[in-house]
Parts: structure tokens; C-alpha cells; sequence
């Protein structure tokens, strides 16, 4: 069980960093644009190929190998590996970049890049009502495939302002597993079919019901945030590619893309010879 000290410590942690995000998500929100947001209360579904502005894209996801890496009686699986026309179809399109510009401003950079698919039934801390303790920061989560009906991701909307304050009572949960999925007011069920995109804060309070389904969902998770408030909070609060822990490997076919892009920040970048990895 953990100890009274344990939980006050963490929780007086987490308190320090919050002051930390909430300075750099005041400036965020000076540059805040609602009548230009696509997102107007930190959340919006869209199909994967529009958003992307790739036909076809969600059907290449559907036949290719990362598809595939999941076998029958496996949970989760998960991969920083990802072939080249992924890393294109998020860096070039258009769409994508101004959906995530009109959100978090003009120093928002991708953060992070992954394969997950997750099969229901899973007991996870994500279950319960969280949210990812950084402040606004959005996930892009692109469901290319599914099997059976997945489970449902359960959100609050809100409207900006939301500035991020540590919810103690949630966080406590967490902290002792006991997970808090009690019915709330003003929530909303999000379902997938295959090719559905969510792209919402994970400032919002939400949770993944995942007890509601008895499917599988195959996602490809693209995750934005400000630069500068990253940089001041990795190793404290869960950001940075490959979740703060990982470089990740991009295809060198897609290296001049990469360089150009907007969305890449260039001091996580290094390049040798063939080698492209991108992280602390
Ligand atoms: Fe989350």
C-alpha cells in the first residue's frame, strides 16, 4: 500500500510542475483563436484520410505489417517504428498542421509517434478519470483498423480557458490503482469504426471505457504540445517522443521533409549519415 508521505510527495510534485504548464498555457492562450479552431471544446472527430489529406491512407494502414504485428491472444502492442509515408502523411499535411497551430500556438511541435493497438478488456489506469498532467497538449488518435465494437473513449469538453490544475482526487486514484469511473455530468461517449480519428486535449478529463467494448482498436497516436513548455517539463510530467524515454528512427527516405518541417523540432533532431532519430 502506499504510505501517506509517498502520495503527498507526488502530489506536491505534480503542484509544482502545474505552475510551470499553467505560465506557458497562459501564453498559449493570449494567441488563442477560437473563431479559427477546428476544436472548439478541445475536441473534434474527423476520418483519417481527411484530416491527412490522403486517400487511402487509413486502406495502406489496414494491409501494412504494423496491422499485422498483433497476434490473436496479445493485449497491447506497441511500436516507435513507423515506415515513411506515415511520417509523410503527418508532416505534410496541411490540415493537420493548422488544426494543431490554431490549438497550441505557433511553437507547437509533434511530440511524439506510435503504433498502438489495444485489445479491450485491459485493466489499465487509462480506464479511470484522468488527465495526462501536462496541461493542453493533443493527441491525434488515428483507429485505422478495428475488430469486433472497441470500447469507447469518454471525455469532458471544455471550453478555453482551461488552465491545468492537479486534480487531486483523481490523481490519488490513480496513484493507488483504484480506478474512478463514476458517471459524470456533460460527458460525451466517443465509438470508432475503422479509420476515425479523435483529435482532443489531454487536458480534458477523459477516460477510455474499456469495459464497454469486446473489440480491438489498431491506432496510429500522433501527439502535439508547445516546445518550450515541453522542454521545461520532461522527466517531470509525461511528454517528449518516445514518452520522454526513447529516441525515435525516421526513415531516411523522408529526411528533407523532415528538415523542412514546421512541426519537427530541430534541436531534437540528429542526423548521421543514415541514421535519423528525433528526442532528448
Ligand atoms: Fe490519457
Amino acid at each position: 500500500m502506499f504510505s501517506f508521505i509517498k502520495e503527498k510527495k507526488i502530489i506536491y510534485k505534480r503542484q509544482k510542475t502545474a505552475k510551470v504548464i499553467r505560465d506557458f498555457d497562459i501564453k498559449t492562450d493570449l494567441v488563442y483563436d477560437q473563431s479559427k479552431c477546428v476544436l472548439p471544446n478541445g475536441f473534434a472527430k474527423f476520418r483519417i484520410d481527411e484530416l491527412l489529406e490522403f486517400n487511402g491512407f487509413t486502406l495502406k494502414l489496414q494491409q501494412s505489417e504494423i496491422r499485422q504485428a498483433m497476434s490473436c491472444g496479445q493485449k497491447i502492442f506497441l511500436s516507435w517504428n513507423l515506415p515513411d509515408y506515415v511520417w509523410q502523411a503527418v508532416l505534410e499535411s496541411k490540415k493537420l498542421l493548422n488544426t494543431v497551430t490554431n490549438y497550441l500556438g505557433p511553437n507547437v511541435r509533434l511530440d511524439d509517434l506510435y503504433v498502438k493497438s489495444v485489445r479491450d478488456g485491459l485493466q489499465s489506469v487509462s480506464e479511470g478519470w484522468h488527465d495526462d498532467n501536462v496541461g493542453y497538449r493533443l493527441k491525434v488518435f488515428m483507429v485505422f483498423d478495428v475488430e469486433g465494437i472497441p470500447s469507447n473513449t469518454i471525455l469532458m469538453p471544455k471550453n478555453r480557458p482551461n488552465l491545468y490544475h492537479v486534480n487531486v482526487v483523481d490523481e490519488l486514484a490513480r496513484t493507488r490503482k483504484s480506478l474512478n469511473t463514476d458517471e459524470r455530468e456533460e460527458t460525451i461517449k466517443v465509438g470508432y469504426e475503422a479509420g476515425d480519428c479523435l483529435v482532443f486535449d489531454t487536458n480534458l478529463p477523459h477516460r477510455g471505457d474499456y469495459a464497454s467494448g469486446a473489440g480491438v482498436r489498431h491506432c496510429i497516436i500522433a501527439e502535439f504540445i508547445d516546445r518550450n513548455k515541453a522542454d521545461a517539463i520532461v522527466g517531470k510530467a509525461p511528454c517528449g517522443p518516445g514518452q520522454g524515454r526513447r529516441k525515435l528512427q525516421i526513415p531516411n527516405s523522408v529526411r528533407s521533409l523532415v528538415e523542412a518541417s514546421k512541426l519537427i523540432d530541430k534541436k531534437l533532431l540528429s542526423v548521421q549519415d543514415d541514421n535519423i532519430s528525433y528526442g532528448y
